[in-house]
């Protein structure tokens, strides 16, 4: 297809310039660019992470899946193997062996893990919804099984994830009924809002060493400022709320999925909302970052004068969310939501119309723009180029 050898040729320009790096001497002193991104996010003490699809670590027919993870990343977070159809497919019987495989390769890789995530409405198992919607399971039970599922969980991988996603996805958007923004989801229909307060106290006893965050999409920067249809503002209130009420809240995530057909914000505006956050003594991170694009026909066919104004617009986005972070201290990750277009929720997701080219790499795993301005951004910023991070401690 067009797009592939217009996209192979391109890439050849920038694979030389990505190979990891060549021992140090003082005559020839280490090029940064020839850096990983995780050896370049380091020097500011900064994670730079991706989501793993575990079937693909273990294609030993796609070994260059493997080898990018371990060399470009220093965390990692399960794409799916951590959520709760994945670890308990029936009750009280917990799947642990994809999720324990990935503790394991972090380990191997001296990489920290991200988990994702305690409490989602999305991919939860069956005997679950389906006891809640014939009534068989009643909100008294269904707390219950709530607090074993987080206590269970999180007690078993005490001590190896650094960073918690307790609730995920709890806000409304603006285009959903009613427009004004609450609470919604199967957890908060069946229990209100309450559970997320609960979710947080009882992962904190499970593991007093985690860092517990909040996790959402389009929070990247703030709005009108009014809750009723600023999703961030809401965050910020509900943030604010939980803190004053003493729940172990230590951070939020923005998960910055983008797509380059929006306005989407400047690095100013995403400063600013990662500011006011740490402003709540609460730390940052990009949780799940990839910039999207329309796959137009000329793009399908290849045609760079539409191909190209949309590699360097994702690039710009990815640069606009990794600068803000680097620019706060107390923004501690930034993780892509998938490194290679190859392995790309995307495709799958938007197909109407078909969206796609989200990621850093190609399906070639030639990195694309997106990843050099990556590595530009760790390489160029700060005095004289190093920031380093501010630690959170885990709130009691
Ligand atoms: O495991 C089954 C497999 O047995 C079956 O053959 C196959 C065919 O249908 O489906 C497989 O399950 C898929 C699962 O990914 C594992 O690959 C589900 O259909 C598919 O819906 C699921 O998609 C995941 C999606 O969350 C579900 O909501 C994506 O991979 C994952 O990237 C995406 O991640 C979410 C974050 O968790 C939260 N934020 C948004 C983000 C993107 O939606």
């Amino acid at each position: 297809m067009k797009l592939k050898r217009w996209l192979a040729a391109s890439a050849v320009v920038l694979a030389t310039a990505a190979v990891a790096g060549t021992p140090a001497t003082a005559s020839h002193p280490v090029d940064p660019a020839q850096q990983s991104l995780r050896t370049l996010g380091l020097r500011h003490d900064l994670y730079i992470g991706t989501a793993v699809d575990m079937a693909a670590l273990a294609d030993t027919a796609d070994p260059q899946y493997r080898a990018t993870v371990s060399r470009e990343f220093s965390t990692v977070t399960a794409e799916n193997v951590m959520k709760w159809e994945s670890l308990e497919p029936t009750r009280g019987t917990y799947n642990w062996a994809p999720a324990d495989e990935l503790i394991a390769f972090a380990k191997r890789n001296n990489q920290r893990v991200r988990g994702h995530v305690l409490v989602w409405q999305n991919q939860l198992p069956a005997w679950l919804t389906d006891g809640v919607n014939d009534g068989s399971i009643d909100a008294a039970e269904l707390r219950q099984i709530l607090r074993d599922h987080i206590t269970t969980v999180v007690k078993h991988f005490k001590g190896k994830i650094w960073q918690w996603d307790v609730v995920n996805e709890a806000v409304s958007d603006p285009w959903d009924s009613p427009p004004t923004l609450h609470y919604k989801g199967f957890w908060a229909e069946h229990l209100g809002d309450g559970y997320i307060a609960d979710a947080f106290r009882w992962a904190r006893a499970a593991d007093p060493g985690a860092l517990l965050f909040y996790n959402d999409y389009n929070i990247e920067a703030f709005g009108s400022g009014d809750p009723a249809d600023d999703k961030t503002q809401f965050v910020f209130d509900m943030a604010k709320a939980l803190l004053r009420d003493g729940v172990p809240i230590d951070g939020i995530g923005s998960q910055g999925h983008l797509g380059t057909q929006y306005g989407n914000y400047d690095t100013f505006q995403v400063a600013a909302a990662l500011k006011r956050f740490a402003g709540l003594g609460l730390a940052t991170a990009f949780t799940e970052v990839d910039v999207r694009s329309q796959m137009t026909a000329g793009v399908q066919a290849g045609d760079s004068n539409e191909i190209n104004p949309r590699l360097q617009a994702s690039a710009g986005n990815y640069s606009v969310l990794l600068r803000a972070c680097l620019a706060d201290r107390h923004c501690l990750s930034f993780t892509v939501w998938g490194f290679t277009d190859k392995h790309s929720w995307v495709p799958t997701w938007f197909t109407d119309p078909p969206e796609g080219l989200a990621t850093i790499y190609d399906e070639n795993y030639q990195p694309k723009r997106a990843y050099q301005e990556m590595k530009a951004d760790l390489i160029y910023s700060g005095r004289p180029y190093v920031l380093p991070r501010i630690p959170q401690k885990p709130r009691r």
